[in-house]
């Protein structure tokens, strides 16, 4: 285990001889690959970034599966592990409902302009109440776009249609059955032009970096807010940054960046964006369930069965 887990976690990896790294950052060049060539298999997460030149650095690893801690493995170059002979699995489903509920934690904040209340209580500056203060957007009943509308998309888009009576358009590469009324929008920038907020919800990948660019922003009507809690890298920062600047949006909410855990000052400099420090799926409940899952893929594959959430 590359970083300490709930102990639920340790638990359970029973039979399991488990080292676990006491440090809460991810691994160095050379634990990378230590942990290719000293393990038999490793539970990485975020951070850890297994590239294609770990790989190409560790002839015939003794690691043989890497059971990713977190649904998202942009950090794991598959290809490269599975030509290295490894098999990687992630943890879907644990984390579905924490990050969908992420997502409306930064909508409402973004929209009612929480962050920037609590800081004007915080500085002692608040005068009081008056029916012009800090006016926001009113959610309910508005329209959401979602950008990727994949098991996290889908948790987003009910709890915006059955919790807010929202309108749901999305954008996806591939056609949905949806069990809620959902419209699907022919381009990301016919999305992006009818909405009031846009949430993303793609993977991180090499396919979607900066897909939320320049376009897609001016796209944007000046009221509308641009939530993410996927990856950072979708959203290209310096355009989203010149929006919010310009005006040409009317707030952010994020849970992840660009160049994560680094927030550029511009960023922070700004009111009109609430920012929020990774927190997707961070309640104790749900990271024993991520870690249950990844336990259960190891066992399952040193058991020598198919773990259930291959990659
Ligand atoms: C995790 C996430 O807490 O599961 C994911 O991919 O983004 C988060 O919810 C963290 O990234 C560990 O993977």
């Amino acid at each position: 285990m590359t970083r300490p887990l709930p102990q639920d976690v340790q638990d359970a990896a029973t039979g399991i001889d488990v080292t676990v790294r006491q440090n809460t950052s991810p691994l160095t060049a050379s634990e990378l690959r230590a942990a290719l060539r000293d393990f038999d298999g490793v539970i990485p997460t975020l951070g850890d970034v297994f590239s294609a030149e770990v790989f190409a650095d560790v002839s015939d690893p003794r690691c043989k599966v890497l059971a990713n801690f977190g649904v998202g493995y942009n950090h794991i170059n598959v290809e490269a592990a599975h030509q290295a002979g490894l098999v990687v699995t992630n943890t879907p489903g644990a984390v579905t409902d924490a990050t969908a509920d992420t997502a409306m934690t930064l909508m409402l904040m973004s929209a009612r302009r929480a962050a920037e209340g609590e800081r004007l209580v915080r500085s002692g500056a608040w005068e009081g109440w008056h029916p012009t203060q800090m006016l926001g957007l009113h959610l309910s009943g508005k329209t959401v776009g979602i950008v990727g509308m994949g098991r996290i998309g889908q948790a987003i888009a009910r709890r915006c249609h059955y919790g807010f009576q929202m309108d749901v358009k999305y954008f996806s590469r591939s056609p949905k059955t949806l069990a809620f009324p959902a419209q699907n929008m022919a381009s990301l920038v016919e999305l992006a032009k009818a909405v009031d907020v846009l949430a993303v919800a793609v993977p991180g990948s090499p396919e979607t970096r900066h897909l939320i660019n320049a376009e897609v922003l001016s796209a944007m009507q000046p009221h509308a807010h641009l939530i993410n809690i996927a990856r950072g890298d979708v959203v290209e920062e310096a355009a989203l940054i010149a929006a919010l600047e310009g005006g040409q949006i009317g707030g952010a909410g994020l849970d992840v960046y660009e160049f994560e855990p680094k927030v550029p000052a511009a960023l922070r400099a700004l009111d009109n964006i609430v920012l929020l420090p990774h927190l997707g799926t961070a309640a104790l409940e749900v990271r024993v369930d991520m870690g249950l899952m990844a336990v259960a893929n190891l066992q399952a594959f040193f058991n020598g069965d198919t773990p259930p959430n291959v990659v």
